[in-house]
């Protein structure tokens, strides 16, 4: 009689055709009402001899019953496994599909290839918060509180920090500076891309843009070098070899001296070309780190000097790209972006013109 019920048993194990109908027949077996549990209770009513006897058989029948379910299982959650493994197979080698939707922001395109640019030529990125300090903003940058140059910014200012200090949001990348020369020593290589705040808002003015900063400071370095940086950046970002570049005499209450640099241009009916046709289109501001903010962001200004730049990052895109109205980059209008947006896998590095 145990005999015919591990068969039946054993059998049906085998029929099992999944880990659920296999779980059926344990509890069916083994389970609080199952047959080997039920007659296991049976025991309890039998004479001491028979008992000894039935028991010993049955433990027998028991184990080699859970063994089966045991083993039954492990194959069939193996076969499970691979099912699910051909189905979920991914062919890894087929072509990326083609028909991409989204495309990148030209300000985000203009970003990556302003940094393989300027990685190329050793710079490092760093970044700093929007919402600055007035101390990182304006007077590490050799503007005290009452300058008049902090009247032109058309600062946004926020409700003072709990320790009392007065918070902007920051009205240029300069701010990226003092950050930087107050946790790196030189020689200090950096740009720093980001987004901007003023108030103020028309035609060629956004209360939000994005600048790009630039800092080295080194032991050695002078005008020169910022002069020669720049060209080759302008050179190489907007792919035009014979670019002319100039350096026009300004002020910057941060540099000392201080300039602003013009690109040549071509400005035809309405349409503006870059290149060498006699006309001028300013692009940036730049100069040597004044010795004031060297001084107060820790630096010792006798023996270290620097150059730094700033350069609005709309506005070169837009000549770049051709884009006219510096608003729409904000509007969030499909249809511009599908038209000035830019494939996500046409990665700018320089070998390319950095997505020229
Ligand atoms: N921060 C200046 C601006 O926003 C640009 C600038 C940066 C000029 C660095 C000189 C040096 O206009």
């Amino acid at each position: 009689m145990l005999d015919a019920l591990k068969t039946e048993l054993l059998e049906s194990i085998a029929a099992a055709g999944d880990l659920a109908a296999l779980e059926d027949v344990r509890v069916a077996a083994l389970g609080k009402k199952g047959r080997i549990t039920t007659l296991m209770k049976a025991l309890g009513g039998l004479d001491a001899e028979t008992r000894k006897e039935r028991g010993a058989a049955l433990n027998v029948v028991k184990d080699e019953v859970a063994e089966a379910i045991e083993v039954r299982r492990a194959a069939l959650r193996d076969v499970a496994l691979a099912v699910r493994l051909d189905s979920e197979r991914i062919d890894v080698t087929l072509p990326v599909r083609p028909e991409s939707q989204g495309t990148i922001h030209p300000i985000s395109q203009t970003m990556d290839e302003l940094v393989a640019i300027f990685a190329e030529m050793g710079f490092v990125v760093a970044d700093g918060p929007d919402i600055e300090g007035d101390f990182y903003n304006f007077t590490a940058l050799n503007m005290p509180p009452e300058h008049p140059a902090r009247q032109m910014h058309d600062t946004f200012y926020l409700p003072p920090a709990a320790n009392g200090e007065t918070r902007v949001l920051r009205t240029h990348t300069s701010p990226v500076q003092i950050r930087t020369m107050l946790t790196q020593k030189p020689p200090i290589r950096i740009i720093a891309p980001g987004r901007t705040y003023r108030s103020d808002y028309d035609m060629t003015h956004t209360p939000m843009f994005h600048q790009v900063e630039a800092l080295v400071v080194d032991e050695t370095t002078h005008m020169g070098h910022l002069r020669g940086c720049i060209s080759d950046f302008c050179r190489a970002f907007f792919d035009v070899d014979d670019l002319p570049v100039r350096f026009r005499p300004s002020f910057f209450p941060f540099t000392e001296p201080s300039a602003e640099v013009d690109i040549g241009c071509a400005r035809k009916g309405g349409e503006l070309k870059l290149g060498n046709y006699g006309d001028w289109l300013e692009i940036l501001g730049c100069g040597m780190v004044h010795p004031r903010v060297l001084e107060m962001s820790g630096i010792d200004p006798t023996r270290y000097q620097g150059f730094a730049f700033g350069m609005g990052i709309e506005r070169i895109a837009m000549l770049k790209y051709g884009i006219p109205d510096l608003r729409t980059f904000f509007e969030a209008d499909l249809r511009w972006l599908k038209h000035y947006g830019f494939v996500p896998l046409d990665i700018p590095n320089v070998a390319h013109g950095a997505g020229a």
